[in-house]
């Protein structure tokens, strides 16, 4: 399904990236999970898996230390960091279909309008990166990070449940704690 260099940069970014390392196909599968709960079907389901795979993908350019920093970042830091999406869109706009490349591009757009980078607010947002945005924050407050260790599954849903409408797509969020409520979420392999 995927060819050989985006296979080959998948294996890149999982290396360097100690947080992206198994993380990347957690949140791959669960978007495909999310997705098809929202009725999404073919293309698109193979669009949000890899996009899912390669959302942080731009994270490559980073200065490895700041990608590893165990404590909080200072703001120029956080300004080089919220380029990731831009970088990630750069490296695949010409080499994988557009609507993967958006995806990316838009990962880190909220619903309510307060995320980065332009700001964009609810379906103006593609529906494959307000999926993708779900399953990463799940993933990320589920797995062991530079800067926390990781936190229980009820305490990533309840975030999840509370941020419904301004961070989340309150559609996805009905699919994510449905999936929930059948003890279908991906468990991180914490420790
Ligand atoms: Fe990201």
């Amino acid at each position: 399904m995927r060819d050989l260099s985006t296979e080959i940069l998948i294996q890149v970014m999982e290396d360097v990236i100690e947080d992206l390392h198994g993380h990347v196909h957690r949140v791959s599968d669960l978007a495909v999970n999310l997705g098809t709960g929202l009725g999404l079907e073919g293309e698109d389901l193979k669009r949000l898996a890899l996009a899912g795979v390669l959302h942080d993908v731009g994270k490559i350019h980073l200065d490895p230390g700041i990608l590893g920093k165990p404590g909080p970042l200072t703001e120029e830091e956080r300004e080089l960091m919220r380029r990731h999406p831009e970088l990630g869109f750069a490296m695949t706009r010409n080499r994988l279909d557009p609507k993967v490349a958006e995806a990316i591009l838009y990962h880190h757009e909220r619903y309510d309008g307060n995320g980065y980078p332009f700001g964009l607010r609810g379906p103006e947002i593609p529906i494959l990166s307000r999926v993708i945005l779900v399953a990463d924050a799940f993933d990320a407050m589920t797995s062991v990070r530079a800067y926390q260790p990781a936190l229980p599954v009820e305490y990533a849903v309840d975030e999840i449940r509370r941020n419904s409408g301004t961070q989340f797509d309150p559609g996805v969020v009905e699919v994510f704690l449905d999936l929930a409520e059948r003890d279908m979420l991906p468990r991180a392999l914490a420790g």
